[in-house]
């Protein structure tokens, strides 16, 4: 197969973490004789500084033209100014609506190895497997927005969350049918009690999950009550699906599961186009450059991407059960070594992932 894959690098530890991905990558290539290319473009901070931009048009070019993109990290202190024009998020709440990628894929599947990572006991966390579907270009994250001065110096700021059918719908669908695949379970998350929109989701929802969805056990949870049996029956979930906002709260609760943020990897799709890949993790600046960063979650974004944009299942595998044994061969970077354990750096355990590559 022929594919191509643009590389956005970003910021803090986003270039030490890609470019280990990339390494897998070009070994999956050579293995399984497929030919990738490779385009590395600009986002956020590094983007504003080198262009004014945090999403130049020849990144939106180059990604528009690609199969799919394998994004690290923005963001740092450099660029936290409150005042400056332009945030490197920016450039990321960008990038997902140009390619209207609609749908944000996080699973949360603790590792065996890490169960005693995790701040929660083993017993809570064992046999948690969730697929969160967070709606990624709708809400409060882009309805309309303003702040205006008040007299004697105060201000009124507003932020809107706005749905239409079509946009539920559509992550619905597709949390639905990763439902039917999987253990046939659904539960979908809002502020219902309370929330006008949450209403609108929780009609809509209800409608599909009785007609075209009815072989499925769905539910409805309110986000507050979630926040809670995630951390006490996380694995009573199976398929998760609920609205910007809210998933992008309950996904940052749920990766705490695994012990780890550096071990998960994130998938935004949309109806066609490329998908965007990434780790859930952030920019990391304060280890940055130092050649301490997981890059674990990276490179099961790399299979992500190799299974969901360009249908390569066996070579996704592969980088998988790489992962899975080098954890088991008990190899363990800073953020997942516990006090005594050796911890290795980011090039040295991505060595372990190649070679355990290489032997299957
Ligand atoms: C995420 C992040 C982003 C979001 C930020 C960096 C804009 O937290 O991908 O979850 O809120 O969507
Ligand atoms: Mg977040």
């Amino acid at each position: 197969m022929d594919a191509s894959f643009v590389l956005l690098s970003g910021d803090g530890i986003g270039p030490e973490i890609v470019s280990q991905a990339k390494r897998v990558l070009q070994l999956v290539s050579d293995k399984f004789g497929h030919k990738f290319r490779f385009d590395e473009h600009l986002i956020g901070g590094i983007a504003i500084d080198e262009t004014g931009d945090p999403l130049p048009q020849a990144t939106i070019d180059a990604c528009r033209a690609s199969q799919a993109v394998l994004l690290g990290a923005v963001g740092g202190p450099k660029w936290d100014d409150p005042s400056a024009k332009t945030r490197p998020e920016a450039g990321l709440l960008r990038i997902r609506k140009e390619l209207q990628l609609f749908a944000n894929l996080r699973p949360i599947r603790p590792f065996a190895e890490l169960l005693d990572a995790s701040p929660l006991k083993r017993e809570v966390v064992e046999g948690t497997d969730i697929l969160f579907y967070r709606e990624l270009t709708g809400g409060i994250y882009f309805g309309p927005s303003s702040c205006e001065d008040l007299p004697g110096g105060q201000q009124r700021a507003t932020s809107t969350m706005v749905y239409e059918t079509f946009e539920i719908e559509r992550i619905f669908r597709l949390a639905a049918e990763a439902a039917r695949s999987r253990r046939g379970k659904l539960t979908m998350v809002d502020k219902a009690n309370v929330l006008e929109v949450s209403r609108l989701w929780r009609r809509v929802c209800g409608r599909l999950a009785s007609s075209e969805y009815c072989d499925l056990d769905y539910d409805v949870v309110l986000v507050d009550a979630m926040a809670m049996h995630l951390i006490s029956r996380p694995s009573s979930f199976d398929v998760v699906v609920t609205s910007n906002l809210f998933g992008d709260i309950l996904t940052d609760e749920a990766s705490m599961l695994p012990g780890s943020l550096g071990m998960l990897p994130s998938a935004s799709v949309g109806a066609n186009g490329p998908g965007l890949f990434e780790p859930i993790h952030g920019s990391a600046p304060d280890i940055a450059g130092k050649g301490i960063a997981n890059p674990l979650a990276t490179i099961l974004a790399a299979a992500m991407m190799l299974r969901h944009s360009v249908g390569l299942q066996q070579e996704a595998d592969a980088v998988e059960a790489a992962v899975q044994a080098v954890l088991a061969a008990g190899h363990r970077t800073s953020d997942l070594a516990r006090r005594g354990e050796k911890a290795i750096g980011t090039v040295e355990m991505t060595e372990h992932v190649l070679a355990a590559l290489s032997r299957q």
